[in-house]
């Protein structure tokens, strides 16, 4: 494409972006158990005025735009309160999850810099740690250790972080909740050795922070994670999940200003304005925080507790209907309203293409260490009203994957084969190959992603990252040159 020659009126450009949906999953009628997190028309409303109205204020200056910084600093006194933080915990708003954490690791690894000079830094996380504390040590140059998880409830072992503990670990990890398995790590137990070993200790509270302390006053039981646990020194959490508020929406929380001083990033030395950030990005609208301020105005305690409510009752529901559908099972106990579960006869792979045959989209997720193959929801509040229709859903595709032969079985060697020829392919012509012959060409993915997500399954990790970034550079390479 290019820019055009001349501008295009007013509704064709809206007519495009309206048809440009048409391959989109829908996720308005409440069938998508990820990536959205769906309040109603009401507060998509409020977010959406909000956001328009300070869309092109720029959060690059908070002196400039005074507006942002009451918002700013109103977030993270709402976010510090609700986290257990007294008045010495600070912080900022930020654009997501991923750039809290990465921030969080940068906080991280400056203050241990500054103590140990010349020591090369490493971060060490429980297994089920998101991919974003990875992301952050490949960015911020720091090594990470991933440690071993319990088999049966997929919570993080505290002895088993203890132990990969050296002189150079200067972060701990634990979340509150875990995305792929949404169960609560023993954030007191973490957070001890951390005071023990003089480290700093982050709690990634980007899915449950906000959550969890609703269901605790709805009566279930939910452990300690936030800012009331002594060893615990900063946490995230995200306003754009369970705070129901647009995307772009996230908090990163320090114990006091000493350390969150690290996280300041300020460059007098060039010709331009003396630039001083929080965060990442540098110019970046006040669309995304004048949104989620008004969200969390609108919805109001209550509104999220009355959210709470219908979310647990559906977990509950969703958890007690797996269970019973023969040749399924849920892994560990879900705490919030993340549920994972999986299959010791069938395809998990199968299964999530026949939901998707069936309107509804579930994620499949690949074995890692001890956590098999499985698939994952996430229930959001357009989910709930679902719950009964999922499990006949799944009742149903599990009958047809069963009567089908149990879904695809690569041999266990095509893994290893496999693997050697991604590993050994420098050029990466033989990946361009291999995508094609699994039917990925062009970076289409197929309709059936049974046979593809089995073969992937059976690859360790490195070689997955190699074929899936060459997938992902097909994918974003435009098609109509
Ligand atoms: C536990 C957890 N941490 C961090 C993230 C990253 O958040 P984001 O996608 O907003 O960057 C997620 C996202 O699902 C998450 O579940």
């Amino acid at each position: 494409m290019q820019i055009p020659t001349k501008g295009v009126p007013r509704e064709a450009i809206l007519s495009s972006l309206e048809q440009a949906r048409a391959h989109d999953v829908p996720w308005r009628d409440g069938k998508l158990y990820a990536y959205v997190f769906d309040g109603g028309r009401e507060i998509e409303e409020i977010g959406k005025h909000a956001y328009m109205a300070y869309l092109s204020e720029n959060g690059l200056d908070p002196t400039t735009f005074k507006s942002l910084l009451t918002f700013e600093n109103d977030l993270v006194d709402m976010a510090r309160r609700h986290l257990g933080g007294d008045e010495k915990v600070v912080g900022n708003f930020t654009s997501g999850g991923t750039e809290s954490i990465i921030l969080a690791c940068k906080t991280a690894r400056e203050a241990f810099r500054a103590k140990h000079p010349g020591v090369r830094p490493q971060i060490v996380v429980p297994a089920t740690a998101h991919s974003a504390f990875h992301k952050a040590a490949y960015y911020l140059d720091v090594d990470i250790v991933s440690t071993d998880v319990d088999p049966e409830t997929f919570r993080a072992v505290p002895a088993a972080m203890k132990a990969a503990i050296t002189d150079r670990t200067m972060l701990i990890v634990a979340s509150a909740c875990s995305y792929a398995h949404g169960v609560v790590d023993p954030v007191r137990e973490i957070a001890a050795i951390a005071l023990e070993r003089g480290i700093l200790c982050h709690v990634d509270g980007c899915m449950g922070g906000f959550l969890l302390p609703y269901f605790r006053r709805l009566g279930q039981p939910v452990e300690e994670f936030d800012f009331r646990v002594p060893g615990v020194t900063s946490m995230s959490m995200d306003f754009h999940k369970y705070g129901l508020c647009p995307k772009g929406a996230s908090v990163v929380l320090y114990r006091d200003e000493r350390l969150r001083q690290h996280q300041i990033f300020a460059c007098a030395d060039w010709s331009g304005y003396t630039m001083i950030n929080n965060t990442i990005q540098s110019s970046k609208s006040g669309g995304p925080m004048a949104a989620a301020w008004a969200v969390l105005q609108f919805v109001g305690d209550e509104g999220y507790l009355e959210f709470a409510k219908g979310l647990m009752r559906a977990r509950d529901e969703i958890v007690a209907g797996i269970a019973k559908i023969e040749g399924l099972r849920v892994m560990g106990k879900p705490e919030m309203s993340l549920v994972a579960f999986t299959s010791d006869e069938l395809s998990v792979f199968a299964i999530a293409d026949e939901m998707k045959a069936r309107g509804f989209h579930v994620q499949a997720q690949l074995r890692h260490g001890v956590s098999k193959e499985n698939i994952h929801v996430s229930i959001q509040p357009s989910n709930v009203k679902w719950s009964g229709e999922l499990l006949a859903a799944l009742a149903a595709s599990v009958a047809a994957v069963r009567a089908a032969g149990g879904g695809p079985k690569p041999p266990v060697e095509m893994g290893a084969l496999l693997a050697q020829q991604i590993q050994a392919d420098t050029t990466g012509e033989g990946l361009n190959n291999l995508i094609a012959m699994l039917g990925g060409g062009g970076g289409e993915t197929p309709a059936a992603m049974a046979e593809l997500n089995a073969l992937i399954n059976e690859l360790p990790p490195r070689a997955r990252e190699r074929l899936l970034v060459a997938f992902v550079g097909q994918m974003f390479t435009p098609k109509n040159r």
